[in-house]
């Protein structure tokens, strides 16, 4: 297969752990006689710094031309703790969703085996855990109308968002969540908060119409206080969730912790465009070129990759690669044993690259 990616490093160590993604990307492509191009594109501070944009029209163009992007981390600390900041890289991100038309944040929740006793959670509990958070990602709070804090007519200061969905953007994220419940389980949690607010309501009502097509999957329904809840006490009772934007965002940061393994997990945004893979962990400023950070979420979004172009081996093969990495404790210092060697960075993804050229 011939294909083109779109690499979007950005910023914090998001190029260095870009540099083992591509190396394992290309390590497999060899193994199993795919020709994969590369096209780098700037975003994020980095693109605010160079260009004065987050996510610049020849960075879109490059993205709309690839067959997928792979994608890293943006945010920079200099912006963070500057609300009147006029542009943003997270901006950069979210222009990224809306024009590619990625609505289907698709996020994995799973345990190592080697790493349950970094959970905050007892052992017992988060064995076995293993769901996918399906977040819808273009509608919601993050995109209905604003407005900036602004003094209004009493002279108080207010500021507003939008929780604005329509039952066509409802009904196709739901979908997505059955298509992969019909895969897994065959159990689709619906978490939203109906009981308060009107958005929730509609997502409750499109979804119990749309759950009468699909017979075979157990639905169910909860609000996301609870979810969050039943997320601590009991992880395994998901297997597919799927929620609105900004639930989706809080419970999937709560949802990588408790495994223990925050700095493993991948991700994988679809819709209209191009798909876009990347790491669900930020840019980490402070780790920036000390060759510390952890590249596995960034090589396992590699292996999401090839797996949505159906290429089943080659995402099992950087799967394999990295569950050898970690039995043979080649590991960054966050998650490397007591007395263990710490391994850098770019030490991880050589091990990887060779494990798949040795194979
Ligand atoms: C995420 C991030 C983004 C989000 C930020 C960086 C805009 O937290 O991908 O979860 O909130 O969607
Ligand atoms: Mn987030």
């Amino acid at each position: 297969m011939d294909l083109k990616i779109a690499v979007l490093a950005g910023d914090g160590i998001g190029p260095e752990i870009m540099e083992q993604g591509v190396a394992v990307c290309s390590a497999v492509a060899e193994k199993f006689g795919h020709k994969v191009s590369y096209k780098e594109a700037l975003c994020g501070a980095h693109a605010i710094d160079e260009v004065g944009d987050p996510f610049p029209e020849d960075t879109f163009q490059t993205c709309m031309e690839a067959d997928a992007v792979l994608f890293a981390s943006v945010g920079d600390p200099k912006f963070d703790n500057n609300p009147s900041a006029k542009v943003r890289p997270e901006q950069g991100l979210l222009a990224m969703r809306k024009k590619l038309g990625l609505y289907a944040n698709i996020r994995p929740v799973e345990t190592f085996e080697c790493l349950i006793h970094k959970s905050p959670l007892k052992d017992e509990m988060v064995r076995g855990a293993d769901f996918i958070c399906i977040r819808e990602l273009t509608g919601g709070m993050y995109f209905g109308k604003k407005q900036e804090p602004t003094i209004n007519a009493d002279g108080v200061e207010e500021a507003l968002d939008t929780n604005y969905y329509t039952r066509p953007e409802v009904e196709r994220i739901l979908r997505v969540g059955y298509q992969y419940a019909r895969q897994r389980r065959k159990h689709l949690t619906v978490v939203d908060k109906a009981n308060v607010l009107a958005s929730s309501r509609l997502w409750r009502k499109v979804a119990q119409e749309i759950m009468t097509e699909y017979p075979d999957v157990e639905t169910d329904f909860m609000y996301v206080d609870n979810a969050a809840m039943r997320m601590i006490q009991d992880p395994r009772f998901f297997d597919v969730m799927v929620t609105e934007n900004t639930f989706g965002d809080i419970l999937t940061d709560e949802g990588s912790v408790i495994t223990g393994s925050m700095g493993l997990l991948p991700s994988a945004s679809t819709g209209e465009h191009t798909p876009v893979f990347e790491p669900i962990h930020g840019s980490w400023p402070q780790g920036k070129g000390l060759n510390i950070a952890n590249p596995l979420a960034q090589i396992l979004s590699v292996a999401m990759l090839y797996e949505y172009f159906d290429l089943k081996a080659e995402g099992q093969l950087i799967r394999e690669a990295v569950n050898a990495s970690l039995d043979a404790n080649v590991r960054t210092p966050e998650i490397q044993v007591e007395g263990g060697e710490k391994y850098g960075t770019k030490e991880v993804g050589q091990w990887i690259v060779d494990y798949i050229k040795n194979k």
